[in-house]
């Protein structure tokens, strides 16, 4: 039987008595993404599933997206990353804190991310929390005339666009090769949730960095003001893992930023995380849509 509970934060539900290991069936998975919708972030506590097990539970979300960053997809397992300070190629300060900047998962991408999970396998003792911020709360709290002046508006997307931007960390350079898959990309400034349709502003942070239509200035001091106004504490839920956490976030509502980490230099302060992006809508929904 899963019980949902509220977060210790302004949003977000935590799932307890789902087990991954044994599989998560249709009616449960309505509960859980229901859930998801609802409060934007939800933790399924207490996993102790393989890899296996958790790639199953994320193709119920959606299609699994392999990172446009090749190095950091896990050997084996290209639909996985390994998130966190444990990995060799994390020992640099920016690769290891490449998530330490406000944003949204595949937003430069034009099939975009619908949710983002994180599995905890291991968890520093201080500090490694995520943040994640209700871009739905922040939308539906901008002034009426600002909010009628974004309306159908197009913002461009590009990964790094606004790298460094705000006293954020610079996310580490694409190579050649990487930059190729990903040419900037259009997404209207207020997005339909593919799911439920609400309407809320999308992706201001990261990646955006220009509006079709706008002279350059005028798009920046937008894009500036906008990400001004979603970034405050009232709109924030900072995650502190526990080993065995799923945290799940709903994407087109949201977006988040990891909080920088050092290397790990002994008991407790190592990291590491599961990741799995996924696109397009739950299984469960795409065939009620096909039959309906
Ligand atoms: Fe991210």
């Amino acid at each position: 039987m899963i019980s949902i509970e509220p977060l210790d934060g302004p949003f977000g539900c935590a799932a307890h008595g789902v087990d991954l290991e044994a599989g998560v069936t249709d009616d449960q998975f309505r509960t859980l993404s229901q859930a998801l919708y609802r409060h934007r972030v939800l933790v399924v506590k207490d996993q102790a599933c393989d890899k296996d097990a958790y790639l199953r539970f994320g193709r119920q979300w959606g299609v699994p997206i392999q990172h446009v960053v090749d190095t950091a997809r896990m050997p084996g397992y290209p639909d996985l990353l390994e998130v966190g300070n444990v990995a060799k190629r994390r020992q640099d300060r920016l690769t290891r804190n490449s998530a330490a900047f406000w944003h949204t998962d595949q937003s430069y991408e034009a099939d975009v991310a619908t949710a983002t999970m994180l599995y905890a396998r291991k968890v520093p003792d201080q500090g490694g929390e995520t943040r994640i911020l209700d871009m739905k709360a922040a939308y539906d709290n901008l002034e009426a005339d600002l909010r009628q002046r974004i309306d159908g508006l197009t913002a461009m997307h590009y990964y790094g666009a606004t790298s460094g931007r705000d006293g954020e960390l610079p996310t580490p350079k694409l190579t050649d090769a990487q930059a190729a898959h990903v040419p900037p990309v259009p997404h209207p400034l207020v997005r339909p949730h593919a799911v439920t349709g609400e309407r809320v502003l999308y992706a201001i942070g990261g990646t955006a960095f220009d509006i079709e239509g706008m002279p350059p200035e005028d798009a920046d001091q937008l894009i500036r003001t906008l990400k001004a106004h979603c970034v405050q504490d009232r709109y924030i839920y900072a995650h502190k893992y526990e080993v065995g956490d799923i945290a799940i976030w709903d994407t087109q509502m949201t977006m988040h930023s990891a909080t920088p980490i050092g290397a790990p230099n002994g008991p407790g302060t190592e990291r590491l995380l599961w990741r799995i992006s996924v696109r397009g809508i739950p299984g469960i929904y795409a065939r009620a849509a096909a039959a309906a």
